[in-house]
């Protein structure tokens, strides 16, 4: 098995991930994940972040480590930087195998390891700043940056090399295959890996951009080298552009979204799809891009992803039962729980018999806060009438958008 070497004593251990288990139990990866783990190699010798049980990650370590010269009971510290089971779910199995090893995490990821694990005996608490020197000029320190995402978590920082090992922050959802660092990977690779870290910040990392941006306050005085997460690519040519592309989504929590339309959509027999033709037509005419995803089939996943960077939204549902229309429910539920907040929006939809969304679709945007154009419903199909409404509220809408 090949290693890849950040520094001559620093080693990138990856496994790729391909399966049809949604990660978090929600979210698709149909282009799978990399579930990262460091190797630092000084007098005693430290793994940082470990791995769950799944599709032969354990082997893939160590595999890895053997080709680093290191066996699973050669480690001395293994470091967790964050307490998910995708990075700790091997740890009873880990402690089986080695012997000796202390587990380091903060002091709030020390009552994560009983809880999950009810190991009490081989653990530290570290604090913010702490040192841990490995021997061999391999000091690393360790920096606490809670709710990023969950709040025992804290960085790594190995200071011969200057390599963050950041844990979630900064990754991406994306199996990274032979090669791992960003100067490895094409225009049109990074393109997609782009794509999948918008989709893995907006669906793990969107409820906590305050504290993205106070974590990279924090580390704002290390001379970064190379960004090391724990899921995607290893930043070592460009390492400020991750932080800036993490920086620009913590951003779209308060303002400062693309120019951009989310369409979210669903329809029962075509009336309410007819009606969005129209609205499309008003969006295109003022030149404003726009995503589209038809609900229940399009998975939230993607919807969320394409909504968080976007500063419009229109929401086209048919009444379903007097109420919305339920998978739109549970999308604008997510909406809320991931703090989809502050949009422009576009509400539209056909009913049969009589309308009844207005009322749950409206305590719901008040929630998310969302500033709300006049809605459209009409009854049955879309008339002539209705279609020039439909289009001017199209219009109307990206007209917003440009402007905000
Ligand atoms: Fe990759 Fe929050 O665990």
């Amino acid at each position: 098995m090949k290693v890849h070497s950040i520094t001559p004593r620093i080693y990138a251990i990856h496994a790729d991930i391909r399966s049809d288990d949604l990660f978090e139990g929600i979210w698709p990866i149909p282009y799978g994940v990399s579930l990262n783990s460091y190797l630092v190699k000084g007098e005693k010798i430290a793994l940082i972040d470990l791995v769950r049980d799944w599709v032969g990650a354990p082997g893939e370590l160590a595999g890895q480590l053997a080709a680093a010269r290191t066996s699973l009971s050669d480690i001395d510290y293994l470091i967790l930087n964050h307490l998910e089971p995708d990075h700790t779910g091997w740890l009873g199995e880990f402690l089986e195998i080695n012997k000796k090893a202390i587990i380091l995490a903060t002091a709030k990821g020390i009552e994560l390891v009983n809880n999950f694990y009810f190991e009490h005996e081989r653990v530290r608490a570290v604090k913010n700043g702490e040192t841990l020197d490995l021997g061999a000029g391999q000091v690393l320190q360790f920096f606490e940056t809670p709710n990023v995402h969950w709040p025992e978590t804290m960085m790594t920082w190995a200071l011969d090399g200057g390599v963050l090992f950041s844990c979630d922050g900064f990754g991406s959802f994306g199996a990274l295959g032979d090669r791992v660092f960003d100067d490895e990977f094409s225009a049109e690779e990074h393109e997609f890996f782009e794509a999948e870290s918008l989709r893995y910040y907006a669906n793990i990392v969107a409820s906590f951009g305050l504290f993205v941006k106070r974590a990279v306050d924090k580390l704002s005085n290390l001379q970064i080298k190379v960004v090391a997460p724990s899921h995607g690519i290893i930043w070592r040519e460009h390492p400020e552009m991750i932080i800036e592309r993490y920086l620009r989504y913590a951003d779209y929590l308060e303002g400062s979204r693309e120019k951009e339309i989310a369409i979210v959509w669903g329809s029962m027999y075509g009336n309410t799809e007819n009606g969005l033709q129209h609205v499309i037509e008003g969006i295109e005419e003022e030149q404003v891009p726009y995503t589209i995803h038809r609900v229940p089939n399009d998975n939230v996943s993607w919807v969320l992803a394409d909504a968080y960077k976007s500063e419009g939204i229109v929401i086209a549902m048919p009444t379903y039962e007097y109420k919305m229309f339920p998978p739109m429910a549970y999308v604008l539920d997510i909406f809320e729980r991931k703090h989809v907040w502050y949009r422009k929006a576009l509400r539209i939809g056909s009913f049969g018999w009589v309308g009844g969304a207005k009322k749950e679709y409206e305590a719901k945007i008040a929630q998310l806060k969302w500033d709300s154009l006049e809605p459209v419903e009409w009854a049955g199909a879309p008339d002539e009438e209705t279609a020039e409404l439909l289009r001017e509220r199209g219009r109307e809408l990206a007209r917003l958008v440009k402007g905000a």
